[in-house]
């Protein structure tokens, strides 16, 4: 008996994915010819499986800050800020993000998943509540664990059902922890914020958004859920990442808590890892900076994601439940999700299969995200392929009898 032995109904279940075709959880690219192409087994592909909302990562001033950076600084850190000292491109990131958010104070972690496991282990511990949305990303219930909190769970966007959970807590309600996320990564549905904050307060609890995927998406400038909502004032502690907007990796907490650099040696996931290197939070800023100075992007972005959204939905596909950046089409069995994946890639569409448990309700789907960098050419290309698809395999029919 092997120590990994006890997996052997997973490698089951991905060998049964396998013979559909090509491994949709280790796909290699070849090259990365843009925001939006890049070349898969000599294939050339529309990307829509990334998260590069804003289609900076081949920015010509954030790579050649990038670049800069890296001969200056050299490629790492290689330590901990605690240990091995901080850089001035750290305390100039914070200094960013603090003032982007209207914030006291910012940190910076060395990706998104940390910042989740970093801040939230480090503002509840054994004794506190957190009070988490079902649907939480694998981080946040990571982070619940490394915490050792007492975890209460709330039905995905239900701020009823919350109510009624921080009731039943009488007491202890007062000074707990919510956390909830700006869009959520499969179905790209947006939190009931507003009502969310109403409820916080009258239980006198803390609110922590992450903003992952709603960061330089939503809100006039681009800060998020929280700005577009109107009830910045009324969240305690927002948390982000660069590898999606900002096209590169790191994560970060916002607050404007006393005591906030306390996090600094409480928190784990931040004193026992590297930090990043200059060169990354050098594009970083430089994102940011476009970010906050170009709105055309969110613009064009939710042109796109309308385009795609509404497209998909008129073909009788199942989408969620609004426009948004992602758009993940509700497959009927797994079987045909796999099937479904192989097709579009074969057909030069790249995009995310996602399968339980990863998914909310335990439905397999296919995950796109669209990016302002998308030409509306090939927004229209992805339909027409998803059009012949539906056909062929008769999911157009069925969804429409289903609606009929
Ligand atoms: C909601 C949410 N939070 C945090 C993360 C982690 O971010 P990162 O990939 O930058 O570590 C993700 C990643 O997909 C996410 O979807």
């Amino acid at each position: 008996m092997g120590l990994l032995d006890k997996h052997l109904p997973q490698i089951r279940a991905y060998s049964g994915i396998l013979e559909h075709g090509a491994d949709p959880f280790n796909v290699k690219f070849d090259a990365v010819l843009s925001p939006t192409e890049a070349e898969l087994n000599g294939q050339r592909v529309i990307l829509l499986g990334t998260n590069n909302y804003l289609g900076l990562t081949f920015d010509p001033d954030c790579v050649e800050a990038s670049v800069e950076a890296v001969r200056r600084w050299g490629t790492g850190t290689t330590g901990s800020r605690i240990a091995n000292g901080s850089f001035g491109a750290h305390l100039a990131m914070e200094k960013a993000l603090a003032r982007f958010y209207g914030r006291k104070h910012a940190m910076v972690f060395t990706t998104g998943y940390q910042a989740n496991l970093g801040g939230i282990s480090g503002l509840v511990g054994r004794g506190d509540h957190l009070i988490l949305d079902a649907d939480s990303h694998a981080s946040i219930y990571d982070a619940a664990r490394l915490s050792q909190a007492e975890v209460i769970r709330f039905r995905h966007n239900d701020p009823d059902d919350l109510a009624k959970r921080l009731r039943r807590m009488g007491d202890a309600a007062k000074g707990s922890l919510i956390v909830v996320e700006g869009i959520y990564s499969m179905m790209g549905d947006v939190a009931p914020l507003k009502e969310f904050v109403e409820v916080k307060k009258e239980a006198g609890a803390y609110l922590l958004v992450d903003e992952a995927h709603s960061m330089g998406v939503l809100g006039d400038k681009g800060r998020g859920l929280a700005e577009a909502a109107g009830v910045e004032a009324d969240v305690d502690f927002i948390v982000g990442t660069f590898s999606k907007s900002l096209g590169a990796v790191g994560g970060f907490l916002v607050s404007d808590e006393d005591n906030f650099d306390l996090l600094r040696i409480v928190s784990r996931p931040y004193m026992f890892t590297a930090s990043l290197p200059p060169a990354v939070i050098a594009s970083t800023l430089t994102a940011l900076k476009r970010l906050e100075e170009d709105s055309s992007l969110r613009v064009r972005l939710q042109a796109n994601a309308d385009q795609l959204w509404n497209g998909l939905r008129d073909m009788g596909y199942a989408v969620g439940p609004h426009a948004s950046p992602i758009t993940a089409v509700v497959m009927p069995d797994q079987a045909m999700a796999v099937t479904m994946w192989n097709a579009l890639l074969q057909n030069g569409v790249y995009l995310n299969l996602a399968i339980p448990p990863a998914t909310p309700d335990n439905r397999p789907l296919l995950r796109s995200s669209v990016s302002a960098a998308h030409t509306r050419e090939q927004i229209d290309t992805v339909l027409s392929v998803f059009e012949q698809l539906g056909q062929e395999f008769g999911l157009l029919k069925r969804a429409r009898r289903a609606s009929a």
